[in-house]
């Protein structure tokens, strides 16, 4: 595996400054959240989701779920600032952290630090996640609304499929995602019960259209951060994951196995990867 202090190849061009101050909305591009995940933003990305209120909103539901899997070594390819892996760590799991900013790799590094974990990190970006993990994985997370930030079908269906080939025959795919079809059907509501947890941050889209979801998080300093995304449609999500080879999926809406499709805030696949008969298969 590389270790964090590698650097990545196949940089995505930077994006000029004036671009991202003139035009924002035409910046639809995967590999720009490395320039969106800036220094300032990592450093204040915990005030946003706030640890303890996230951990207690979301409870055992992902332990849960990867402890009914028969899952133990987990990849979590959304690392960010660290929450999950940590988490997992504390429960027993065994956890290798990955993600394509080393900015945000290195502050769950000290934020494990801070916790009493030493975190093994990975630089890498999902398109060719094989090309830098090694090892074969029960489960693999990609969570905090992540695989929003890939803005071609090509590279959804590619960042899939290396997810796939990382999981042994049996593993899972945990993936979840922000509720677009309430918010591009209906308009934006959020009870920020979960995920964006820090109750002094201001969490709103400021665009919204087909192909881009545009967040503005406001901070209690006055300082302003920009996320553009792809405002993914659960279903296709789902259909997604399946013509890549996943067999089975479950939806869950916050955490919920039943719920109106307007309801949640955030929606939670699992798929399976383990192979179903299907009658009349060949
Ligand atoms: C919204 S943050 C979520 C972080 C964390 N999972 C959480 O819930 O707080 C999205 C993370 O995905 C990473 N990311 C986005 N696109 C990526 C890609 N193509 N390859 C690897 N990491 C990527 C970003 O660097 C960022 O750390």
């Amino acid at each position: 595996m590389n270790s964090l202090a590698d650097s990545t190849a196949s940089e995505a061009p930077r994006i000029s400054r004036s671009r991202l101050e003139t035009d924002p909305i035409s910046i639809r591009k995967t590999g720009h959240y490395r320039q969106e995940y800036v220094h300032d933003f990592v450093q204040k990305w915990d005030e946003l989701i706030d640890w303890d209120a996230r951990a207690s909103s979301e409870g055992g539901f992902f332990i849960e779920k990867l402890r009914e899997n028969g899952a133990r070594q987990v990849l979590d390819v959304a690392t960010g600032t660290g929450f999950h892996s940590v988490r997992l760590l504390e429960a027993g799991f065994e956890v290798v952290s990955a993600d394509g900013s080393a900015e945000m790799l290195a502050k769950a590094f000290e934020n494990g630090r801070r916790r009493g974990h030493v975190l093994r990190t990975v630089q890498a970006d999902w398109r060719w996640l094989n090309r830098d993990i090694h090892q074969k994985f029960d489960a693999v997370i990609c969570l905090g609304n992540s695989f929003t930030h890939l803005f071609s079908e090509r590279d959804r269906r590619k960042a899939l499929a290396e997810f796939y080939a990382v999981l042994r025959h049996d593993g899972v795919l945990i993936l979840d995602q922000r509720n677009y079809d309430a918010l591009m059907d209906n308009g934006y509501s959020s009870t920020h019960t979960y995920y964006y947890c820090g109750d002094e941050v201001e969490v709103k889209p400021v665009h919204v259209d087909d192909g881009l979801a545009r967040f503005q998080y406001r901070f209690p300093d006055g300082s302003e951060f920009h996320l553009n995304m792809f405002p993914l449609r659960a279903e296709y999500t789902r259909r997604l994951m399946e013509e890549v080879g996943f067999q089975r999926s479950e939806t869950f809406g916050d955490f919920q196995e039943t719920y109106r499709a307007d309801d949640p805030d955030f929606i939670v696949h699992v798929a399976h990867k383990a192979y179903v008969e299907r009658s009349g298969g060949a």
